[in-house]
């Protein structure tokens, strides 16, 4: 399973990017909005900071098809790395059918359900984001939703892959690992509570302790 930064803090990314475990970035209006910053130009310099080839998300905002496509060869313009986030409404699929012959590739987000994921390939896009933690949060399995999306690729030779997205705890990235996701996309708290382990950080104490003892 790959894993992509689900940020748009600069600092944030950076600091991830140095760790060599990340292999994408997601955007999304409310972490940009956070931000304050330029929307294109925070783009644009995440692009440049990371690999070419890297996954750069940023998301579209307009309601229609025109202003989407039109908003999307805009972010598309900054940087070959640009992936364009569109969200699973009808105007999104049909935008993604335009898009996808140009060569610039989607991810559809907000994607709860099977048949949205599946209609989201069908249009073409290069990536569709599952939500986990937003089914957690009224008391709904968000894993279970992401299971039956992953079952139902399964099936055909989809090319289009899977993100887990909404990741609220190490156990949701665990649960897409094991569902067999392709991404998960996990804010950075979550991802130091991955690599940050108490008999790690023990383990070491120990070492050192009985290291200093014996020199
Ligand atoms: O950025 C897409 C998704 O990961 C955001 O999830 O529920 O934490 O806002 P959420």
């Amino acid at each position: 399973m790959e894993f992509f930064l689900d940020s748009a803090d600069f600092s944030e990314i950076q600091e991830a990017w140095n760790l060599g475990v990340i292999s994408g970035i997601t955007t999304n209006p409310s972490l940009v909005a956070k931000t304050g910053e330029d929307f294109h130009d925070l783009i644009r310099r995440i692009c440049h900071l990371v690999d070419d080839g890297v996954a750069v998300n940023a998301e579209v905002m307009a309601p229609d098809a025109d202003g989407m496509v039109r908003e999307a060869a805009e972010l598309a313009a900054i940087h070959p790395n640009v992936v364009i986030k569109i969200p699973m409404t009808s105007a999104g699929l049909q935008a993604v059918k335009r898009l996808d012959p140009k060569g610039i590739r989607t991810n559809v987000t907000l994607v709860f359900a099977p048949g949205q994921a599946l209609l989201a390939a069908a249009a073409g896009a290069t990536y569709v984001s599952a939500f986990l933690g937003r089914f957690d949060d009224i008391g709904e399995d968000g894993a279970a939703a992401l299971a039956d999306i992953r079952d139902v690729f399964g099936q055909y030779a989809i090319k289009c892959k899977i993100i887990a997205a909404s990741i609220r705890h190490p156990v949701h990235v665990l649960q897409a690992a094991r569902i067999g996701a392709d991404i998960a996309t996990v804010p950075f708290k979550i991802l130091k509570k991955l690599y940050e382990h108490p008999l790690t950080q023990q383990g070491i104490e120990k070492f050192n302790a009985d290291w200093a003892k014996g020199s």
